[in-house]
């Protein structure tokens, strides 16, 4: 800790009384200390040789330097704390910072500073208690080999240090109790840390960073070490065999790596655990059997491994639990005999994406604090029951994916969970009727409801009459349904709504005008009026049937879009359309629409794609609809358009086959050149079924990847999710993609 210029103030023990009031009024104004003689020569020219002070927002223009910002002194006006943080300090720091032998306290964090520090630079900087450089753009080896003796406390962290940390680094650093290098370009092994050299190591933060190789042994003998973080590497083998042994261990990260093995009986022995965060590894085996003597953890975060058998009942004791996630795993089991009761802090549930099967589990409801529940992707059957509207917080809930029957109950006791936003019902039934007629009577259900997906369940009926009643409705999924009559114009006056899709159903009639006057479509000012946007558990969707498997964290990220794919709407597309200003993705494909293409559809100035393709649309192509800068995905195949392709425009670098099949056009990027006029090209009458799908269905995350919106992905276990996916076919909603991974 830094001394207080305050505490210094009203002990001047060396100072007469009538100094004191003054002083006194310069600390409080300028917090420079006084208490020390004049400031060192040798330490005032180091100083000002350590850094472009010009550039920075410091004011270092006194002669005395013990009285300059964010500088204390000892007795003998030598520098002992140079605290500088967010000072905008820049360039490079010069060796000569190393001439402030007396120096206990450097922090020099938040700043731009750049360059390389010689291994050795602080050697000389025998006293050196606290070095704080994090969130600089440092580069080069980790300056410190080996450290200063004294050290207590280093972050280092968010820098661009790079090269290997060899195991010396953090020997004879006897005092060492924090270590931070996270968020830097570190590679090799993870030093080796031996605690019989540092016994009071507390806390130690690798993440982020590209080390490899296993973790080595020797946290064991850290008796002291408290948080032990390394995640967001490319580690492998198992956990470390000892790591048990660090008793005093509250927290183990390690997410994103490559670790292997069983998690081992052993950790059971850790009972100050309060966080096991092993997310995204190759873990397998079972969880360990006696995990409840575990009292006090609160985060079990395992997702996206490949765990397996039963869950422990055990488990049900760690009462302190407030996450739970297991998901993307093998795990197996009826669910309903195992007992969630004493699990009342628990916010977060989610066992997504495992063998579970069995009821739903009634215990589950007693979890009152329960926020997010997600148990999608399972082999769970039955009924929702009426207990679930004891989770008076349930926010968000996610059954997609299994067997579950009676939507029509479900929606009924739903509609009174006050606080539920999300409701992912994909695939979870089958065959059933849309729940519809007095289901809302009251008109106080799904008040906060801001997403729902009710799709690929073969639902019957027609678009419900409830809906409109759901001013927050943000994202409405009805597809792979058996949907039949009109889109009814209601639709257009729902105030949040911004995306729909209803792909894939047997939906007749026009395209709405109503449609057209959607306000979430219309003006950033609606589309931006609701309320907190994080989701309390990201959804994991598939764009595009591609290989990367994203996350949404936000209600934001999810694009605004029309699809109507897959259906039997007829009649013009209306002109209207245009005023939608803010739509991203429109997808209208294989319906039968007919009528010229409005070059309204130009004023949408924001649209990524735009799938027409498969229609009777005739006339030419809107010349201006290459003012369409964004556009990225686009396609009028299979009509009966006519004429050139508009060109010199960027609809000329889209693949032919976004043109083909529409007999009267011509010209690049298709092969038949627009004078010829031969009618028996061969390109445009191919064999229509020889021809793939080019409409992929909406992807319904805001892609574009030239605005860089995608919100993140699993660049580690990528592959072994995806690898998984394709047995398992499972992504939140949009079940037309899973379709297309099915086949
Ligand atoms: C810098 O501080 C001195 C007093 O220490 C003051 O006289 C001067 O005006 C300050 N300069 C700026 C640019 O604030
Ligand atoms: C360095 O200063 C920043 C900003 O005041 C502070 O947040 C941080 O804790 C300090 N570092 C250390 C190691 O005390
Ligand atoms: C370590 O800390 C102790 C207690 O604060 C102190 O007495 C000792 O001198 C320190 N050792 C080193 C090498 O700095
Ligand atoms: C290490 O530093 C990073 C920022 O650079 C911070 O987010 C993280 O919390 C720190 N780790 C510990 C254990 O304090
Ligand atoms: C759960 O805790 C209770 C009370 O401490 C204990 O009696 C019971 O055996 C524990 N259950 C399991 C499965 O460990
Ligand atoms: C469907 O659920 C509702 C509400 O729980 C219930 O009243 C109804 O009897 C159920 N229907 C069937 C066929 O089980
Ligand atoms: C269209 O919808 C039907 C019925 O939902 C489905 O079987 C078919 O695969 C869909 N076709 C396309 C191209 O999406």
């Amino acid at each position: 800790m830094p001394l207080s210029t305050r505490t210094m103030a009203v002990q001047p023990n060396h100072l007469t009384k009538s100094y004191v009031l003054p002083l006194f009024i310069l600390f409080v104004t300028s917090g420079i200390s006084t208490t020390h003689a004049a400031c060192s020569k040798m330490d005032q020219q180091s100083l000002f040789s350590s850094f472009d002070i010009a550039s920075s927002s410091l004011n270092w223009s006194s002669n005395d330097c013990c009285r300059w910002e964010g500088i204390t002194c000892d007795m003998a006006g030598r520098v002992t704390h140079l605290l500088l943080p967010s000072k905008r300090l820049k360039g490079v720091i010069s060796p000569s910072l190393g001439n402030l032998t007396h120096l206990s306290h450097l922090n020099l964090s938040h700043n731009i500073l750049s360059g390389h520090l010689e291994a050795g630079f602080f050697l000389s900087l025998g006293r050196l208690q606290i070095l704080d450089l994090s969130y600089n753009l440092l580069s080069g080896e980790l300056p410190l080999s080996p450290p200063p003796s004294c050290i207590r406390i280093v972050d280092l962290s968010s820098n661009q240090f790079n090269g290997t940390t060899p195991s010396s680094f953090l020997q004879r650093a006897w005092n060492l109790s924090n270590l931070n290098v996270s968020n830097n370009l570190l590679e090799g092994q993870i030093p080796s840390f031996n605690c019989s050299y540092s016994p009071f190591v507390r806390s130690l933060d690798f993440s982020h960073n590209d080390f490899s190789g296993i973790i080595p042994l020797g946290l064991g003998n850290c008796s002291k070490l408290e948080l032990f973080r390394a995640g967001f590497n490319n580690l492998l083998g198992t956990l470390p065999g000892d790591i048990h042994k660090a008793r005093a261990l509250e927290e183990i990260s390690l997410p994103s790596n490559k670790l292997s093995g069983a998690i081992g009986e052993n950790i059971a022995n850790l009972t100050n655990l309060a966080v096991l965060d092993l997310n995204s590894n190759q873990l397998s085996g079972a969880l360990p059997l006696h995990i409840g003597k575990l009292s006090r953890l609160k985060l079990i975060i395992l997702n996206f491994n490949n765990l397996e058998s039963f869950l422990p009942p055990s488990l049900m004791n760690c009462s302190s639990l407030t996450e739970l996630n297991l998901g993307y795993n093998q795990l197996e089991g009826d669910l309903s005999v195992l007992n969630f009761s004493k699990l009342t802090q628990l916010i977060k549930l989610d066992l997504m994406h495992n063998h579970f099967t069995g009821p739903l589990p009634i215990s589950v409801y007693s979890c009152k604090s329960l926020i997010a529940l997600r148990l999608s992707s399972n082999d769970l059957e039955g009924q929702l029951q009426h207990e679930i509207l004891s989770l008076k917080s349930l926010s968000f809930l996610s059954l997609s994916y299994n067997r579950l029957s009676n939507v029509t109950g479900a929606m009924k006791i739903l509609k009174d969970c006050k606080s539920l936003r999300v409701l992912l019902f994909t695939n979870s039934f089958l065959g059933e009727e849309m729940p519809d007629g007095d289901l809302m009577v009251d008109s106080s259900g799904f008040q906060n409801i801001s997403i729902i997906a009710l799709s690929g369940c073969q639902l019957t009926g027609k678009v419900p009459v409830w809906l409109s009643k759901l001013e927050k409705l943000k994202f409405l999924d009805l597809s792979s349904n058996r949907l039949t009559g009109p889109i009814p114009g209601w639709l257009g006056t729902l105030p949040s709504l911004s995306y729909i899709s209803l792909q894939s159903n047997f939906i007749s009639g026009e395209f709405p005008k109503e449609l057209c006057g959607l306000q979430a479509l219309r003006s950033e000012k609606a589309a931006t009026q609701t309320g907190h946007d994080d989701l309390e558990l990201p959804i994991y969707p598939s764009f595009n049937g591609s290989a990367v498997i994203l996350q949404i964290k936000y209600l934001s990220n999810i694009a605004i879009g029309i699809g109507l794919k897959n259906n039997s709407l007829s009649g013009n597309i209306p002109r209207d359309i245009g005023q939608l200003q803010l739509l991203q993705q429109l997808d209208i494909s294989f319906n039968k629409f007919s009528g010229n293409i409005p070059h309204q559809i130009s004023n949408l100035r924001n649209l990524e794609l735009l799938d027409l393709s498969r229609n009777h649309l005739s006339g030419e192509i809107p010349a201006s609809l290459s003012s369409l800068n964004f556009l990225s995905n686009f396609s009028v195949a299979y009509n009966n358009l006519h004429g050139q392709i508009p060109l010199g425009t960027q609809l000329q670098s889209f693949d032919a086959t976004a043109f083909e099949g529409n007999l009267g056009l011509c010209g690049s990027p298709l092969p038949n050149e627009c004078q010829k006029k031969s009618p028996g090209d061969s390109d445009t009458t191919k064999d229509q079924e020889d021809v793939h799908d080019s409409g992929n269905g909406i992807p319904w995350l805001k892609i574009s990847v030239s605005l860089g919106f995608i919100v993140g992905f699993w660049g580690v276990c990528g592959p072994l999710a995806l690898s998984r996916s394709w047995r398992y076919a499972y992504f939140e909603f949009f079940s037309n993609v899973v379709d297309r991974f099915a086949r």
